[in-house]
């Protein structure tokens, strides 16, 4: 559509539909002509959520004292990055005395290779790192996040670390989001992860839900491609969506303020906007990028059926396409493959009752998984069990192998 055609239909709806339009396509029309705006709409870096807390008190936040190291990694680009360690339970209490009697102030630590926590974490060869990356809007300690750490490592809480951080323009991080960037962040924490914490690989599972699970595709994807190629022990992801665009054809702000699906069901309208989007999140891309190139992968989709803020059909899509990629490169590992993929896939579907489905997924490089909780909503999903389950799962299928 021409932007002069484009114009008079956006008139001819205004005058239809009347002030409420009116408002609407002025907020959407800012959207496009202000980037910085649209960064806020998408990333939602400025509602922190958490604003009469101290992101460098963790205690604030329900931990023991001490559990949770604040401090600074930086990008290759110059930002800086607010992170936390957290160590799991047990860890914390075999070395409590030791921990205390560190002579740490609290709040923000400057050197945490000297802290005690980080040797727990570093020469520890039982060590795991779980690093997460978290969703859109709030910090690192906004909503169930912080409840959310302590399930993660409630199935192993000997041995599971969890690195959490923001991105740019969030919470005490230095700069302001976009796509690029932020992946630029996830690489420089995975990078903190193997080189100065010295974690292999193999001992590290990638977390993400919503906005963080683009970004841990985005990441897994970046580091298949490196050589010698860099393979964790598992991505699983929660609440994701397939890209952008389809996003915000569903996507209402806290379940209620629309973004684009009052124009979805108006195609060139729908195409004009979306291509104005400043970050895609090509999740679909990306995972059929990563299952072409990595030699080996652990991958669960983990996603609430009664998710309201984004559907699940977004994860199924995404396991479908991962299914798709690996039918074209012939790496299908089941003794069924003989059926077609519709029939494979009820067949391997198991039913859980009022605890959902899985289906699993073997192929040659490892298994995919979906997973569908009948409870969780967006975000207390995080917290559930399943999580937890699906995190440790992926360890020790490495563990074994
Ligand atoms: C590793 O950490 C766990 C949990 O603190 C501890 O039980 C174990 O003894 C440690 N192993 C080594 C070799 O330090
Ligand atoms: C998977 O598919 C690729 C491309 O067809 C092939 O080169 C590879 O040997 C297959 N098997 C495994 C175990 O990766």
């Amino acid at each position: 559509m021409e932007p002069s055609a484009l114009r008079s239909t956006i008139i001819v709806l205004c005058l239809t539909i009347g002030g409420p339009a009116i408002l609407y396509f002025g907020i959407l029309g800012s959207l496009i002509a202000v980037p910085s705006l649209q960064a806020h709409v998408t990333y939602l870096h400025r509602v922190a959520l958490t604003w009469s807390k101290d992101l460098n008190v963790p205690e604030q936040f329900g931990f023991a004292r001490h559990q949770v190291t604040p401090f600074y990694i930086s990008t290759t680009d110059g930002e800086r990055l607010h992170s936390w360690h957290i160590l799991p339970l047990v860890a914390y209490i075999e070395n409590q005395p030791q921990i205390l009697s560190q002579g740490l102030e609290g709040g923000l630590v400057h050197d945490f290779g000297s802290t005690l926590n980080f040797r727990l974490l570093k020469e520890n060869k039982s060590a795991r790192l779980v690093l997460y990356f978290h969703g859109t809007s709030g910090t690192m300690a906004s909503g169930w996040r912080p409840d959310s750490y302590r399930s993660l490592y409630a199935a192993d809480p000997l041995n599971t670390h969890i690195l959490a951080f923001d991105y740019r323009g969030y919470g005490e991080s230095s700069g302001y989001p976009s796509e690029q960037g932020v992946i630029n962040d996830a690489l420089a924490v995975t990078d903190w992860a193997l080189n100065t914490a010295e974690i292999p690989p193999e001992n590290i599972v990638i977390y993400g839900q919503s906005l963080g699970s683009a970004v841990a595709l985005a990441l897994v994807n970046e580091y298949s491609k490196r050589y010698p190629e860099i393979r964790f022990a598992g991505l699983v992801v929660t609440a994701t969506f397939s890209d952008m665009a389809r996003l915000t054809a569903t996507y209402r702000i806290g379940g209620i303020i629309p973004v684009l699906s009052p124009i979805a069901k108006i195609p060139p309208l729908f195409k004009y906007f979306t291509s104005q989007l400043s970050s895609k999140w090509d999740n679909m891309q990306r995972i059929a990028e990563f299952i072409t190139t990595a030699q080996q992968y652990d991958i669960t989709f983990l996603h609430a059926e009664d998710d309201a803020d984004i559907s699940m059909e977004h994860s199924k899509r995404l396991f479908h396409e991962a299914i798709r990629v690996v039918e074209t490169l012939g790496n299908y590992s089941g003794d069924d493959g003989q059926k077609s993929i519709d029939e494979r896939l009820h067949d391997r579907q198991e039913q859980r009752g009022e605890g959902g489905s899985l289906t699993v997924w073997p192929t040659k490089r490892g298994p995919i998984r979906l997973e569908i909780p009948k409870y969780g909503v967006h975000d207390k999903i995080m917290s559930y069990p399943a999580t937890s389950i699906a995190i440790s799962r992926a360890f020790a299928r490495h563990a074994s192998s």
